[in-house]
């Protein structure tokens, strides 16, 4: 049987991480390691808790000699890397806790790996989730490949463009098996809604004002994360030892074509007159340093591996929406703050 830790397995992609690989896997033991910060949340696996299969530590990774000892007591074959500060704005406001989680957790759980494998890499592997964010911005045309110069321009892609080398680094110094995926953003059920999916719908439904950075001409590449973590299921079983993998659909969309999507379908969904929800829309001064254009060249995972998205975006937004309204306890729950009493009644009696 396969040990694998999966850290930040309680966040928003990692959640869909731990649930494919504890339905799909019933022979692996799954490890859950988070320390369960505000975007952490344990009702996002409340479905698969009480398989088997499944194991939640709390865990801090800048704690090196905690990180340590929970890979000596449960000696993972592998481990998927997801635990991250991971929203921009926040890094703009404290960069330290980015360089502290996204780059010392990084190496402390490198570190880990490499002490307790002594070398013997047979069956071992190491996957890095990182993001396309680490290769800086694109103009109007072309698109990030995965031998693209890094050129990170926020503190959170600079300290995940910074983990990203680190891995790398004990591939080529320690032999330490590794992959890694950069991937374009997520969208889908049980992202935390400070971000702009999550964050439109909840203000659609609360009638409050939508939000858009400068003149909303923002391009993102956006995946459903059911397809990040189908992608990261290959790479970490397929991938070459050593190579990174960029994952994304093809899918481009500007912030405010994206958002006129979004209010057009929750109208139709709540049955109400078509731009109802489009009236919030408010354009809101820019964020610093703020990227132009994200886009993926997803071809070597698709022609390596055979990887593919499973959903167009108008079926995944639709499925998010529908998720949504039929999860709005969970996402006045997550508004209220309310989610961070879970742990202590599920796990601490
Ligand atoms: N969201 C995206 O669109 C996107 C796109 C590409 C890559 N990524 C990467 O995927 C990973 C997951 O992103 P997400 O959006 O699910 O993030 P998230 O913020 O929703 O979840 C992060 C998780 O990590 C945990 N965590 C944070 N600090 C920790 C620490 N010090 N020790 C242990 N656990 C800690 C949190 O409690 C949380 O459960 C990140 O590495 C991110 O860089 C995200």
């Amino acid at each position: 049987m396969s040990t694998i830790i999966i850290t930040g397995g309680a966040g928003f992609i990692g959640s869909h991480v731990v649930r494919e690989f504890v339905l799909k896997y019933p022979n692996y033991k799954i490890v859950n390691l988070d320390v369960l910060t505000y975007a952490g949340n344990l009702a996002n696996l409340k479905d698969i808790e009480h398989h088997a299969n499944y194991t939640f530590v709390k865990a801090d990774i800048t704690d090196a000699n905690h990180v340590l000892q929970i890979f000596e007591q449960y000696k993972p074959d592998g481990v998927i890397h997801l635990a991250a500060e991971s929203h921009v704005d926040r890094s703009i406001v404290d960069p330290l806790a980015f360089v502290m989680t996204n780059v010392i957790g990084t190496v402390n759980l490198l570190n880990a790996a490499k002490t307790i494998w002594k070398g013997d890499f047979e069956g071992k592997r190491f996957h890095h989730v990182s993001t396309d964010e680490v290769y800086g911005t694109l103009g109007e045309v072309g698109l990030f490949k995965e031998d693209t110069a890094y050129d990170p321009h926020s503190p959170y892609s600079a300290s995940k463009a910074s983990s990203d080398h680190f891995v790398r680094a004990y591939n080529d110094t320690y032999g330490l098996p590794v992959v890694l995926t950069n991937c374009s953003n997520n969208y889908g059920p049980n992202h935390f809604p400070e971000k702009l999916i999550p964050l439109c719908i909840h203000n659609v439904l609360t009638n409050k004002p939508l939000p858009i950075y400068g003149d909303g001409k923002f391009t993102r590449d956006w995946l459903f994360v059911i397809d990040h973590a189908r992608a990261i299921d290959l790479v970490f079983h397929k991938g070459k030892n050593g190579d990174s993998y960029n994952v994304g659909g093809f899918n481009e969309w500007q912030n405010i074509d994206l958002v006129k999507e979004l209010c057009k379908q929750v109208d139709e969904k709540l049955g109400r007159e078509q731009g109802t929800a489009a009236s919030l829309i408010t354009f809101v001064k820019d964020r610093p340093g703020h990227d132009l254009r994200y886009a993926i060249d997803a071809s070597k995972i698709n022609q390596e591996l055979g990887y593919k998205p499973s959903v167009t975006f108008e079926e995944g937004l639709s499925q998010t929406i529908d998720w949504y309204l039929n999860n709005q306890d969970w996402l006045d729950q997550v508004s209220s703050g309310e989610y961070q009493n879970y742990y202590k009644k599920q796990y601490q009696g």
